[in-house]
């Protein structure tokens, strides 16, 4: 289902934005940290040239072998953000761009409590409400041409959602940012095809090839003036949560 290569080269945009979100966590030699969806590890590598003892999680072999293949002196392990259970607590859990993936958030949140020390922090990154909305809507419009429903297949909250969340499961918010990061593809002209390849596949499970093929087309050609900016890039229309909370 992942394509480890296709993500390191033509989606790195990734990992390289989720370097500022290392500035809000600051990590400290010593401290123990888990990387909470490493993907191919290159954060998870960054995280532990500050001396913390990091590992790395995913719930994708595919990516798990990628980042111990590339980053040997670091550990990695295959686990799911909502049932992951490590024989230690952490002094951090760092995530980007993992948590909109994960629909069962009250599950991932407790586990994210649960594998923390009293005081210790969370600092994590995805998707927020709106996020992709011209991709999503239009991939909804190609499919129901089609005749086929289309699946919610990510969870993008509000501020407040998220921050209420996060209270209710034993969370002190510290700091919250909302903000458009409108984002560029690798081709002008593909873009938005290899990011549906890319991202897209949980809309497609059940849709023959010759249909997904021609809503991905569809959904290419219909967004590719909407999206291109007077730079003549294409930037998919990225909405970002980033929050940093405290267990109580
Ligand atoms: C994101 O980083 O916002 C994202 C990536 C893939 C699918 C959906 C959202």
């Amino acid at each position: 289902m992942w394509n480890a290569v296709l993500y390191k080269e033509k989606h790195s945009f990734v990992f390289e934005y989720g370097n500022s979100l290392i500035d809000w966590l600051k990590p400290q030699t010593g401290e123990v940290i888990l990387d909470l969806g490493c993907g191919t590890g290159e954060l998870t590598a960054q995280l532990a040239e500050s001396g913390a003892q990091v590992t790395g999680v995913d719930a994708s072999a595919e990516m798990v072998a990628s980042a111990t293949e590339h980053y040997p002196q670091v550990s990695f392990e295959v686990a799911d953000a909502t049932t992951f259970a490590l024989p230690q607590q952490y002094d951090a859990i760092f995530s980007n761009a993992t948590l909109h993936w994960v629909r069962e958030k009250e599950k991932a949140i407790e586990r994210m409590h649960v594998h923390l020390k009293p005081g210790g922090r969370l600092v994590a990154e995805f998707g927020g409400k709106g996020n992709v909305q011209h991709i999503t809507s239009a991939v909804k419009r190609a499919m129901q041409q089609r005749g086929y429903d289309c699946p919610d297949v990510w969870y993008f909250p509000s501020p407040a959602e998220y921050a209420t969340l996060l209270e209710k499961a034993g969370f002190r918010i510290d700091r919250i940012h909302f903000f458009d990061r409108p984002t560029k593809l690798e081709d002008p002209t593909t873009g938005i095809s290899t990011w549906l390849n890319m991202f897209g596949h949980l809309f497609f499970i059940n849709i023959p090839e010759n249909d997904r093929t021609s809503i991905i087309e569809q959904v290419q050609q219909e967004l590719t003036p909407v999206l291109t900016k007077e730079d003549g890039n294409l930037y998919a229309d990225y909405v970002r949560l980033r929050v940093s909370a405290v267990k109580n």
